[in-house]
């Protein structure tokens, strides 16, 4: 953020105000709120799964790949929109210049032409890192090798520091009728709270 707001621009002009507030909101937005969505939506998982935890004790090195599947399970973004500047056309539909498109990231992640059994959290699936969680192309996130990184690192402290992980029942209802609040928006996955219950190791 201080490298940011002392920038200049290459032929030495400052950059407007306007602009480095922009980037910065931006910043926290895409850089903090996400990782924590990805870190809440992993821990969700886990407390279900007490296999799951155990194995991911045993053997934390698989932890990178419990994080990837996460992403395509449910990604912290559900969206990325684009601009068509030329007229175009996608799966046949024509794309006048100046549409604006939604790419539902979520659902191309669980597209069984892509994903064997989608709907099942697998982390020996093949194909693992094939979501588009963090999208693709010019735009792709590049804070992704940062964000995995994190939530690898939180997942892995939470279980090396815990026996035993479940959800609060009380809060979220029987495995039957589970039900979870999440903050009403077309780009975020985000869990409004998320109660869970623990035994220190
Ligand atoms: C699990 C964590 C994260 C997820 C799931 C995520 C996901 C995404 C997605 C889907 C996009 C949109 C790309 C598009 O429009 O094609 C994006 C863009 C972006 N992300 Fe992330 N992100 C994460 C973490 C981060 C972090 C940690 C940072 C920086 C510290 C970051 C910075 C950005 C920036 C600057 C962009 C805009 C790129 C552009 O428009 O060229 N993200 N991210």
């Amino acid at each position: 953020m201080t490298e940011l707001v002392q920038s200049k621009f290459r032929n030495g002009e400052d950059v407007p105000f306007e602009t480095l507030s922009n980037l910065a909101r931006f910043l926290f937005g895409a850089g903090q709120d996400t990782t924590s969505h990805l870190i809440s939506m992993a821990v969700r998982i886990l407390a279900e799964d007490s296999d799951l935890q155990e194995r991911l004790r045993v053997e934390p090195a698989r932890i990178g790949d419990f994080i990837e599947e996460v992403l395509r399970f449910d990604p912290p973004v559900k969206a990325a929109y684009r601009l068509a500047v030329r007229d175009t056309e996608l799966a046949g539909i024509p794309l006048p210049a100046g549409s604006v498109m939604t790419a539902c990231l979520s659902a191309a992640n669980r597209d069984p032409r892509r994903f064997e059994n989608p709907d099942a959290f697998d982390i020996d699936r093949a194909g693992l890192r094939d979501h588009i969680a963090f999208s693709r192309g010019l735009h792709a996130c590049p804070g992704a090798p940062l964000g995995r990184m994190e939530a690898g690192i939180a997942i892995e402290r939470l279980l090396a520091r815990t026996k035993r992980l479940e959800l609060d029942e009380t809060r979220h209802g029987p495995p039957e009728s589970r039900h979870f609040r999440f903050v009403p928006t077309y780009t975020f996955r985000s869990l409004v709270d998320l109660h869970i219950k623990f035994e220190m190791a």
